[in-house]
């Protein structure tokens, strides 16, 4: 890993209103480096998420990013074109629902192939080839490759989704609850996916879950949140295994219901 940060967040606060959202959020993530942001539902993980991806705009507070030519850079302060190229390019964004992360009524090569040519590539071979081989290291048989995704199993449509995202060789990846809404024996196959691609790529992701085997499965590091604030942060296995915050250990004995 390098010493220097790919990303840090600096005392984000999300209010909506008079209701917090998040509240001074602070924190560093390193090149290859796999962050779990866990809590109960309403904690505030999801609204987090969406400040540090340019999605939602933080009231307070500010997020850096080391660009691929070094330059560190204030994601805010970037124009919104700089931020759709590098939503486009660097970055993958995979969604709960895989609706929101796809195209739905396109085909599945097309899913692919639109972030290939999103990044310039129009040689329509080259595309699909591309896309064949990413279908194929999700786990997608080439045959599906004309079908939509409409047409896919909830399992298949997140892999999809994931296949779309990493096509253009991003160096961060962020995920809300890739797993959520799935059953047991999908979740872990995709669990093992993810797990499988991260590491081979050296990718960096920020994983929201509420699901504390999945932050112990994908994660080398975690932050705990409730009520918008960060409570307790460590490596993964020290957290789960020694907690030392009450609402950590009641999260971990799962006394809590998350
Ligand atoms: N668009 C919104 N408008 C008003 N309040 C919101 C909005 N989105 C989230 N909140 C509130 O912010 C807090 C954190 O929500 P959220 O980030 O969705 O938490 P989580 O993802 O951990 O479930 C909750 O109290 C939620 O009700
Ligand atoms: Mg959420």
């Amino acid at each position: 890993m390098s010493d220097q940060p790919l990303l840090s967040v600096n005392d984000v606060s999300k209010f909506y209103g008079s209701r917090v959202g998040c509240r001074d959020v602070s924190f560093d993530l390193y090149p290859g480096e796999v962050l779990a942001v866990v809590g109960e539902s309403g904690s505030g993980k999801t609204t987090l998420l969406n400040c540090i991806s340019t999605r939602l705009e933080p009231t307070n507070g500010s997020v850096t990013y080391r660009m691929r030519d070094e330059t560190t850079r204030d994601l805010y302060q970037m124009s919104e074109a700089e931020r759709r190229f590098l939503m486009r390019t660097d970055w993958g964004f995979v969604h709960q629902n895989p609706a929101d992360g796809l195209r739905m009524a396109v085909s599945a090569g097309a899913n692919v192939g639109e972030r290939l040519m999103a990044v310039g590539d129009r040689h329509y071979g080259n595309i699909r080839e591309t896309a064949i081989d990413w279908l194929g290291r999700v786990e997608i048989n080439e045959d599906r490759v004309d079908d939509q995704p409409r047409a896919f199993s909830g399992g298949m449509r997140q892999r999809l989704q994931i296949a779309r995202n990493l096509v253009t060789g991003p160096r961060l990846i962020f995920m809300d609850e890739p797993t959520g809404g799935l059953d047991v024996s999908v979740q872990a196959r995709l669990l093992d996916l993810i797990r499988g691609l991260v590491s081979d790529l050296g990718l960096a992701a920020i994983v929201v879950t509420h699901d504390l085997a999945v932050a112990r499965l994908l994660s080398h590091r975690m932050i705990v949140m409730k009520d918008g604030h960060v409570i307790e942060s460590g490596l993964t296995d020290r957290v789960l295994d020694d907690p030392h915050q009450p609402y950590t250990q009641l999260l971990v004995s799962s006394i809590l219901q998350v």
